[in-house]
């Protein structure tokens, strides 16, 4: 292991070095096998090389029962604690603690920006508070991206008209690398930034120093501009389902089906509002596919979201 923490970035997030054992576990049995396998291979081909008096077919092989059990019960082995090591960091890596804090993400050629909850924005920079689980939520303008932070030992596809999660928990301060992992054109290897991780106090005056306006709140205004309330909204003219408190639940659509209103489901019904219409409402209403930006789709979100029924707090997503 000490090998490979000189290769390796370093560990800046909760859970890395659990990445790296399992990584340097990996590493092990295949050094271990490929130099058994290699050293046989060798070793028989001196052994049983051609030779003056030696030059038939081998003599007929016997079955040992013993060996063959032991070739398929230890590789079965090794297998099966890869699968379930893996499988323990990928499940933690995919459910975001409920108290994280949200962060949406846009990729776009050839830029990473970055939203923060109270309207805080930046671009090819990412600030995040030490020893506190971050989510994010993210989405691209345009080609497949990938989001990776190697001292984090996290890394996520970020993609075109569907929103994907990653989430970590920064544990040492500094400047971190942030790439894109996933070609994406011309300048995809200018597609780099920096992850900030600070004391979480020194975050929050971060947080609080720059001009921002709540994505709920240009959300709101972005409801009322485009026509969403005419329809959606508290005095709407027209009908359309209301929204309040519809952020996470379950709703039923026209066809039997139920859909959970997530983020992906709102924001398919804002750029394709026919495929899933809910029950008890006509298949009248204009797509909007085109005329929003990301940025202005994940306003409306958080807008929506914000919509709750007195008493009731929305559901958390897993991004
Ligand atoms: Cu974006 Cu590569």
């Amino acid at each position: 292991m000490i090998g490979l923490t000189a290769v390796l970035p370093e560990q800046a997030a909760e859970g890395a070095f659990d990445v790296d054992l399992l990584f340097g576990y990996l590493t092990l049995i295949a050094v271990v096998f490929t130099t058994g396998i290699f050293l046989a291979l060798i070793w028989f081909s001196y052994k049983y090389r051609r030779r003056p008096g030696n030059e038939g077919p081998p003599a007929p092989t016997r079955t040992v029962l013993s060996l063959e059990i032991a070739w398929t019960i230890v590789p079965l082995v090794l297998g099966l604690t890869m699968f379930f090591w893996g499988a323990k960091i990928f499940v933690a890596s995919a459910q975001p603690p409920p108290d994280a804090i949200r962060i949406d993400i846009v990729g776009k050629q050839w830029m990473w920006k970055a939203y923060h909850a109270n309207g805080r924005r930046e671009i090819n920079t990412l600030h995040v508070p030490r020893g506190r689980p971050v989510r994010l939520r993210m989405i691209s303008e345009d080609v497949i991206h990938d989001f990776f932070v190697p001292a984090f030992r996290t890394k996520q596809d970020v993609l075109p008209g569907r929103y994907t999660g990653l989430w970590f928990e920064a544990s040492r301060t500094g400047r971190y690398h942030l790439f894109c992992a996933e070609y994406c054109g011309t300048n995809h290897s200018k597609m780099i930034g920096e992850v900030v991780v600070m004391e979480p106090a020194r975050f929050a005056e971060w947080l609080a120093g720059g001009p921002a306006k709540p994505p709920a709140e240009a959300g709101a205004e972005l409801f009322e501009k485009i026509g969403c309330a005419a329809c959606h909204g508290a005095k709407a003219t027209q009908p359309g389902p209301r929204l309040e408190g519809v952020f996470g639940r379950k709703v039923q659509l026209r066809d039997g089906r139920t859909v959970t209103a997530d983020s992906d489901y709102l924001r398919e019904s804002i750029v394709d509002p026919l495929k899933k219409v809910v029950a008890g409402y006509e298949p009248n209403m204009p797509s909007y596919a085109g005329q929003l930006d990301e940025e202005q789709i994940l306003q409306l979100l958080a807008y929506i979201e914000s919509l709750t029924v007195p008493g009731e707090t929305a559901p958390e997503e897993n991004r």
